[in-house]
């Protein structure tokens, strides 16, 4: 009888945060997997555990023949190497459009043999919300160089899926926290953990706080 072969993956930016949650989540899923990351931001420490049973490839996604290689033979893309920070987007705009923009429509170039592409967008392409919560088709207004790369991201993702075949999946993600996250990336959650730890009451912006829901009686 003819046995299946494990679905192969590449996963670029494997070893960031996100990336090696998810390389780890694929391994014990019986996927193969291969990682593409210039460890610029990410560390191989992030997937000691599971580096022997992955391929990991030290590459940049600006280049596009290091791109192709890492492509050839994988059935699925998760594309979530970028630059992430959005301070640091607004002092180095040529250099975010090169890693987001540039890189990601190498890698969406490069993938037309892939079934499904996933590409990691963020909640920063909806700017200031004018409607809460935010539903999906709410308009697009970057605010940041960097979001502004998202929303490019995903106009490239979607015009190779048209011209490829291959089913995109664009995940606009909002604060993912947990181990591993950047030092440097205090996220709103992380803020929230650090007030209730301390006893304080969480800010939230834009929203009017019922004085009755505030812990141990305190005003927020
Ligand atoms: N963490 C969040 O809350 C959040 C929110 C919204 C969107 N996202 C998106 O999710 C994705 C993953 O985010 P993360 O928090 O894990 O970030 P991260 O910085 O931990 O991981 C990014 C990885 O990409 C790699 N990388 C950077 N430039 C590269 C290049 N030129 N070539 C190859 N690899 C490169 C880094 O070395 C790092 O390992 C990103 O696309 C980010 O924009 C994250």
């Amino acid at each position: 009888m003819k046995q299946e072969r494990a679905m192969r993956v590449l996963v670029t930016g494997g070893a960031g945060f996100i990336g090696s949650h998810l390389v780890r989540s694929l391994v014990f899923s019986g996927f193969q997997v291969r990682v593409l990351d210039n460890l610029s931001r990410g560390s191989l420490d992030n997937i000691r555990g599971v580096l022997d049973s992955i391929e990991f490839v030290e590459g940049d996604v600006r280049d596009y023949g290091t791109v192709g290689d890492a492509v050839r033979g994988v059935d699925a893309v998760v594309h979530l190497a970028a630059l992430t920070d959005v301070a640091e987007s607004t002092v180095e705009p040529d250099l975010y459009f090169d890693v987001n923009v540039r890189g990601t429509y190498n890698v969406a170039k490069a993938s037309r043999s892939v079934s499904v592409f996933v590409f990691a967008s963020s909640s920063a392409v909806y700017g200031e919300p004018v409607k809460l919560p935010i539903p999906e088709d709410h308009p697009l207004q970057p605010k940041s160089p960097y979001a502004a790369t998202k929303v490019a991201g995903e106009a490239l993702v979607l015009s190779f899926s048209e011209l490829y075949g291959y089913r995109p999946v664009v995940l606009r993600l909002f604060n993912v926290y947990g181990p591993r996250q950047s030092k440097s990336y205090t996220g709103v959650i992380t803020e929230f953990i650090k007030r209730v730890s301390r006893g304080e009451p969480p800010v939230i912006y834009g929203w009017e706080a019922d004085p009755g829901l505030c812990p141990r009686s305190r005003r927020c």
